[in-house]
């Protein structure tokens, strides 16, 4: 089927659609109209069809697995019921593209975005709609009306291994961002979900950590980040953690989903279960509408312990209908009865590829520039190039994000263990080469390559050169945490010794997130390349020779050392917890503090402590330089200036701060704009406050006292200027 409707082409399109998204409520095509719709399909249903959308498989032909007819080798399927013209549902995880499933379904390959950090070091909601809806278009293409994205956890820990999924540290900045992939992937007619509901922060001990937090903490932070997400996107479904929060397995907690999500946020979506984290029937009651892939539960729960429970309580019988009203509402007001998908749509590589390498240049993020370093001359003899597979591709994250593009990896390092589930979670790099893209733009330089894994070679290659560019890795993967924030396998020594033996030196880091750089004093330049994506190579390419004026921005705290995190040893690290498999993981006990921070995360966190980041969150460097007006608060809308003082067009993120209320220092990111400019060229900006921003949610309420709220413009966390204070009065709301 073609839509050639359905694909933005402007921002002044994407500006519509992401305000038609949150109209949709209430407006005929939208979700007020689908819940009458849903309520009537269940009325006609039988007691046996109200048990069939609420149980998914996973939907893999291994292990002797025989496929139901129309499900497609993916994470999941749930049939649908013809009689009453539901689709079935098809399932893949896409966060970063369309997964590609250990291989088993054999339908070419998909376009691989950026990690998740690196969208969320964008700033830039409108290209976050056109990478949804480009990951939303190949998913419908393959025969997928689910997508399994949406990751919006917050990095509460630099060595959380899936921090490369996620998009940052800060809730407003995660929800915004969050919510404009969604509304970008569900522009397809298409389901997206928001994951994984809630504080689901480290993978060590995943299937069983028991997250501790107060109520107040949570709704001010990482619950923020969903409720933004959620209002913008408005996706189909929110899928529970593995985790529990405060005691209670989250897709088995009444306060998670029955009281915030359900009650407060009235949301009127579907909760669908992460993979094998259903404890039982009674989740049910306590707001669960779906067990995914049950087969790798320890029951089938929402099978027929449902079915007795619905036909002995009533309230079980009432769930049931709710559950298959609220799936309904989802399929509905997303069109996806509608607008049917099929495997084998057509695929504009070229188009999406573009998509990927905007997202990598704009996400790439300049940490350090000496001297000028950057961009490189074209006029340089001899460059060498050191480590990171550089002459063959990208790094990627490993898990169930992992994507293959056509033809596969162009490198696999195979990890630990042995069979499918570690095949699934090894190191592997996208065929981008970092060394073809640089040899492309530099076609007088001799360009040399030493893989990096002999000090001595590669510092004999650093004397002859001019120029060194050194890749650096730090391979992450759902499931595993990284033990510290070290470059592994010896590439801090040999960083040292390269930028000791060449001072113009430039590191290229391809990490998960945040590292340590004791290195940092003796380079010429580092940029953050983060996992940079199917066009990876080009784009870091692009920025190193000045093509693209860099303007991505941390979108997490990158700490001096380990000894400043709210826990500088990481909870259960001790047990060594590989915990990729659902079988073998489960059954441990662990829990984890999060109120030493509360939700003072991150930027937050360091402000508290009056402790100075190795680099703060919102830092960046451009080519160009930048300058602020005056700002001005007016009611919930804060107003300034920005200039492009440099030489060269490029773009800067506007980013608001609250620095004190009454006095005491407080500090929260209240607005931001990503603002490109010509050279000389100045632009307005005015952005919204979320009230909730500056206030605590104290006794079931957002609070704020009456009083001074002092608000600053930051280049970053740490260098904020032009503050104003502004006398606001009490208030009090529910959500
Ligand atoms: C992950 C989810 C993913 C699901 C299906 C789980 O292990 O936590 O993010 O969507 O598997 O593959």
């Amino acid at each position: 089927m073609s839509l050639p409707s359905l694909f933005p082409t402007s921002l002044a399109t994407i500006a519509m659609l992401l305000a038609a998204g949150a109209q949709a409520q209430s407006s005929g095509t939208g979700k007020g109209k689908a819940e009458d719709r849903a309520a009537a399909t269940v009325r006609k249903m039988t007691a046996e069809e109200k048990l069939i959308l609420p149980k998914g498989i996973i939907a893999v032909p291994l292990m002797g697995m025989k496929m139901p007819e129309g499900a497609l080798a993916s994470a999941g399927f749930i049939p649908g019921v013809p009689r009453l013209a539901i689709p079935n549902l098809t399932e893949t995880d896409a966060s970063l593209g369309v997964a590609y499933i250990m291989g088993l379904r054999n339908d070419g390959g998909a376009t691989a975005l950026p990690s998740g950090i690196a969208m969320g070091a964008t700033w830039d909601p409108g290209l976050l709609f056109r990478a949804g809806a480009m990951i939303g278009s190949e998913a419908r293409a393959k025969g997928f009306n689910i997508l399994l994205g949406g990751g919006a956890n917050l990095m509460r820990d630099p060595r959380n291994g899936r921090t490369f999924e996620y998009l940052g540290e800060d809730p407003l900045h995660s929800g915004l961002l969050v919510g404009a992939s969604i509304a970008g992937i569900q522009s397809n007619h298409i389901i997206s979900t928001i994951k994984h509901f809630a504080v689901n922060s480290q993978e060590t001990g995943r299937f069983f950590v028991d997250a501790k937090i107060s109520e107040s903490a949570a709704r001010e932070s990482d619950l923020l980040a969903f409720q933004i997400g959620i209002e913008r996107g408005r996706p189909g479904s929110v899928m529970c953690a593995y985790n529990q929060v405060n005691g209670h397995h989250a897709c088995d907690s009444d306060w998670l989903l029955n009281t915030v999500l359900k009650r407060d946020w009235r949301y009127p979506g579907f909760v669908m279960s992460d993979w094998g984290a259903v404890p039982g029937t009674s989740a049910a009651l306590n707001g669960l509408d779906q067990q995914s892939a049950w087969q790798i539960d320890t029951g089938e729960y929402f099978g027929k312990p449902l079915a007795t429970a619905a036909r002995e309580n009533p309230a079980y019988a009432a769930r049931l209908d709710d559950m298959n009203r609220r799936i309904l509402t989802a399929i509905y007001a997303n069109g996806v009865d509608k607008y049917p998908v099929k495997p084998g749509g057509a695929i504009d590589k070229v188009a999406n590829a573009a998509i990927a390498e905007e997202v990598a240049r704009q996400g790439i993020v300049l940490l350090r520039n000496e001297r000028g370093a950057l961009p490189l001359a074209t006029t340089a003899k001899r460059i060498a190039i050191i480590g990171g597979y550089a002459n063959r591709g990208v790094l990627s994250g490993a898990g169930s994000s992992q994507v293959h593009g056509d033809g596969g990896p162009a490198v696999v390092v195979p990890k630990s263990g042995e069979g499918p589930i570690p095949d699934l979670i090894s190191e592997q790099y996208h065929r981008s080469a970092p060394l073809a893209a640089i040899k492309a733009k530099a076609p007088q330089a001799k360009v040399v390559y030493s893989d990096g894994r002999y000090i001595s070679e590669a510092v004999a290659h650093a004397k002859l050169a001019d120029v060194v560019v050194i890749f650096a890795t730090q391979w992450a993967t759902e499931g595993i945490d990284q033990p510290d924030l070290s470059l592994p396998n010896g590439q801090d020594a040999l960083i040292g010794a390269v930028a000791a033996a060449n001072p113009r030196t430039i590191v290229v880091l391809e990490t998960g997130g945040p590292v340590l750089m004791p290195w940092l004093d003796r380079t010429a330049a580092v940029l953050s390349a983060w996992y940079p994506g199917a066009r990876g190579g080009e784009a870091i390419a692009s920025v190193l020779f000045g093509e693209t004026n860099p303007s991505g921005r941390l979108p997490v705290t990158f700490p001096a050392s380990l000894d400043q995190l709210p826990r500088p040893v990481l909870d259960g690290a001790d047990q060594s917890v590989e915990s990729f498999d659902v079988m073998t993981g489960r059954g441990g006990t662990l829990s984890v503090n999060y109120d030493i921070e509360g939700s003072d995360v991150g930027y937050r966190w360091n402000q508290r402590r009056r402790q100075k980041a190795l680099f703060p969150f919102g830092f960046g460097l451009s080519y160009s330089s930048f300058d602020v007006s005056a700002l001005q608060v007016r009611g919930d809308r804060a107003t300034f200036t920005v200039r492009n003082s440099g030489a060269r067009a490029g773009a800067t993120v506007g980013q608001v701060y609250l620095i004190s209320r009454n006095g005491d220092a407080k500090q929260r990111l209240v607005g931001f704009q990503r603002v490109m400019l010509e050279p000389g060229a100045s632009q307005s900006v005015s952005v919204t406050i979320d009230q909730r921003l500056l206030a605590d949610w104290k006794d079931g309420a957002w609070q704020m006292p009456a009083g001074d709220y002092g608000f600053a413009l930051g280049d970053n966390a740490e260098a904020l200027k032009r503050p104003v204070r502004v006398r606001l009065a009490a208030k009090r709301w529910t959500d």
